[in-house]
């Protein structure tokens, strides 16, 4: 049985000023399993890097519950805060200027956090992720030399030095090509075939339909999921495929605790909806939500299946 990676419940995040109360996260469940490889999507300022630096510890949650590698991240302390970093959680970033050091060389920017940590055998360690990402080659070169998809493949080995059980990654192809972005998305599926847990946030509309699960974030919650289609699993290295236009998944909307669904925004239009009372029935085991005006026929049809 996969145990639980991620168990988030409930998760709110407030960001205070003087003046205004921002809510990031207002009440968001997800959980996701060891070995899984998930994507995270959603509008701008959703709430998706509130959610990816909470997890990664490097912001602390206002409310809710939050279980990472069954680990509490509501009621750790600093000193725990730092080893959780350390050991349970390699973070890549958009733009890496926070976990580069540009004067050293690609080997010992990989060696870095293995000697913070008291690591063994470094230096095999290190060579053996520079070959993971392709980069083997260029360990020598100072990461100012690199091209920004070079830099970010070592930063991709950088955070899994220290062997962690779970990789987040906010926007990982955000500045890179479109050759770079697939090569780059190659590394993280051949790393999760090997195990290795992973989340990730884009905007990549392409890479994001090439995921086996999606979730899209709307408003600080998890609104719908999508699931890669079984036709579609054995194909994702495929060239020949525009990814953009290819309906690879199956679209689910997320019921809370509370028993709440948020109609997808094509849908709510296409029901026009006059205020904001629905009516919900039962028919044959499936929910129909229908606008008020339609009630007397859907009741006549009712009454006509149970004749
Ligand atoms: N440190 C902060 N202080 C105040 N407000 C913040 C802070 N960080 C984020 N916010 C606000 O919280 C909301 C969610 O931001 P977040 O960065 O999580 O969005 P996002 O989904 O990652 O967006 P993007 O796709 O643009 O990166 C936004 O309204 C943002 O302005
Ligand atoms: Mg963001």
């Amino acid at each position: 049985m996969p145990e639980n990676m991620i168990q988030a419940e409930g998760l709110v995040k407030i960001y205070k000023s003087k003046e205004t109360e921002v809510l990031a996260l207002q009440g968001l469940d997800l959980t996701v399993e060891e070995g899984e490889l998930t994507a995270i999507i959603g509008n701008s300022g959703s709430g998706k890097s509130t959610f990816l630096n909470m997890i990664g510890g490097l912001d602390r949650p206002s409310a809710g519950s939050l279980m990472v590698g069954g680990k509490n991240l509501f009621t750790m302390t600093e000193k725990q805060l730092v080893l959780y970093k350390r050991n349970t959680v390699g973070f890549v970033w958009q733009n890496n200027g926070r976990n580069l050091l540009p004067f050293l060389t690609v080997l010992e920017n990989v060696m870095m956090p293995m000697s913070i940590s008291g690591a063994k055998k470094k230096r095999e360690k290190a060579i053996q992720l520079l070959e993971m990402v392709g980069m083997a080659s260029k360990k020598r070169s100072r990461m100012n030399m690199l091209s920004g998809g070079e830099q970010q493949r070592v930063a991709i080995a950088i955070a899994l030095a220290n062997s962690p059980k779970l990789l987040l990654a906010d926007e990982p192809t955000g500045s890179v090509d479109v050759n770079t972005a697939n090569y780059i998305f190659d590394v993280f599926t051949e790393l999760n075939k090997g195990g290795q847990t992973i989340l990730i946030v884009t905007h990549d509309v392409a890479l994001s339909k090439k995921v086996r699960r999606v979730v899209a974030i709307r408003d600080g919650k998890i609104s719908s999921e999508r699931v890669l289609k079984e036709a579609y699993a054995d194909r994702l290295k495929e060239t020949n495929i525009d990814w953009r236009q290819e309906d690879t998944q199956e679209e689910y909307s997320i019921v809370d605790k509370a028993g709440r669904v948020q109609i997808p925004a094509d849908l709510l239009q296409e029901m026009k909806l006059k205020g904001n009372k629905v009516r919900v029935a039962i028919e044959d085991g499936k929910v129909i939500i229908s606008t008020p005006e339609q009630t007397p026929q859907a009741e006549k049809e009712i009454e006509n299946k149970k004749k």
